[in-house]
């Protein structure tokens, strides 16, 4: 009797998703989960997060191909385990600066008849993507740029790499990938403009939760790009759509793929990790080091529908109002 109101109590806890309740079922939680004790504690350790990460451990296990099952596992390793988070959600949309976006967009047009092609990127399905160089206004504001990320994650950062502009083009899809370890911790994409139909980029945060942002141009998504899958599952409607990726790094940062193979390769160790295929979960394969579910519509399964740039809404999402 005790244990079967333990359980209801738990059921009843975990429906609610309180951050303070998330904490009390987060303790009893280590003692009890045979997942955590086998694989690691997920960071952070809230409900929905480890409920995600677990579902995406199943998935993990029940890949086919080795080599996509072991890649997903340094994946995995990477966002759930490795990198500590720096936000409580891993995302935020703001406002562009106007002289920031105003450069940005007077580049694009200037360069837009004359633009080049960019390479062959693994995680873009389709035609090619448009390539219109920044030249020395990209570092110029890397460094522009480098105090609003810094106080979004409340940590000193060294730049990276500010990466456009890229044009996107009709029917381009973005696999859900994270960023390169060692460079792309924290990181933001900044819309600059287009001429398109809304073309969500799909995020996965620490409330477990995946939105569809839908970024107005001047604005940017600030994101931890380590540890959170984004992506753009949906095919590009209309001609173009471009943006600038800037990446940061915390200036003492150290971690590196090594590290993630340590904990890939006891995972990969322990007893009965790879299950055969059972149906029990949605099947999830890799293109390069991008997830995609191939039995889902626009091949990922958790596409919650467009979010068109409420501020207050998203907030309230995060449960900030
Ligand atoms: C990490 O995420 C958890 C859960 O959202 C949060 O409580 C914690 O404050 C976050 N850590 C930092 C440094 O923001
Ligand atoms: C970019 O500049 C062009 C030319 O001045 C203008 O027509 C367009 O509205 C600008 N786009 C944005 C998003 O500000």
């Amino acid at each position: 009797m005790r244990r079967a109101l333990a359980t209801l109590a738990l059921v009843a806890l975990e429906a609610t998703a309180e951050p303070w309740l998330d904490a009390a079922v987060s303790k009893s939680h280590k003692k009890r989960d045979p997942i955590a004790k086998k694989y690691g504690q997920w960071i952070p350790e809230t409900h929905m997060w480890r409920k995600r990460l677990d579902y995406r451990l199943a998935q993990v296990r029940r890949i086919e191909s080795s080599q996509e099952r072991w890649d997903a596992a340094m994946n995995l390793a990477v966002s759930g385990l490795l990198v500590k988070n720096f936000t409580s959600v891993g995302y935020e949309v703001v406002k562009t600066p106007r002289h920031v976006h105003e450069k940005l967009n007077a580049t694009l047009v200037a360069g837009f008849d004359q633009q080049r092609t960019e390479h062959k990127v693994d995680q873009i399905s389709g035609e090619v993507a448009g390539f219109v160089d920044l030249g020395r206004l990209a570092n110029e504001i890397m460094e522009d740029l480098r105090p609003m990320h810094e106080e979004w994650s409340q940590t000193k950062l060294r730049a990276s790499n500010a990466y456009g502009l890229r044009i996107y083009r009709p029917g381009n899809t973005l696999t859900m990938h994270t960023d390169k370890l060692e460079t792309h911790v924290i990181s933001a994409i900044v819309h600059v403009d287009r001429d398109a139909e809304p073309w969500p980029i799909v995020i996965e945060g620490y409330d477990g939760r995946s939105v569809e942002v839908d970024l107005q141009p001047g604005e940017m998504l600030f994101y931890e790009s380590a540890k959170c899958i984004h992506g753009r599952p949906r095919p590009l409607e209309g001609k173009w759509y471009t943006s600038l990726f800037v990446h940061y790094r915390p200036i003492d940062w150290s971690l590196r793929m090594e590290d993630a193979r340590a904990l890939a390769e006891k995972w990969w160790g322990s007893e009965g990790f790879h299950v055969p295929d059972d149906g029990a979960y949605d099947r999830l394969q890799l293109t390069g080091t991008g997830y995609y579910e191939p039995d889902c519509e626009h091949r990922w399964c958790d596409l919650p529908g467009v979010d068109h740039g409420d501020a207050e809404r998203r907030a309230a999402a995060r449960g900030e109002l």
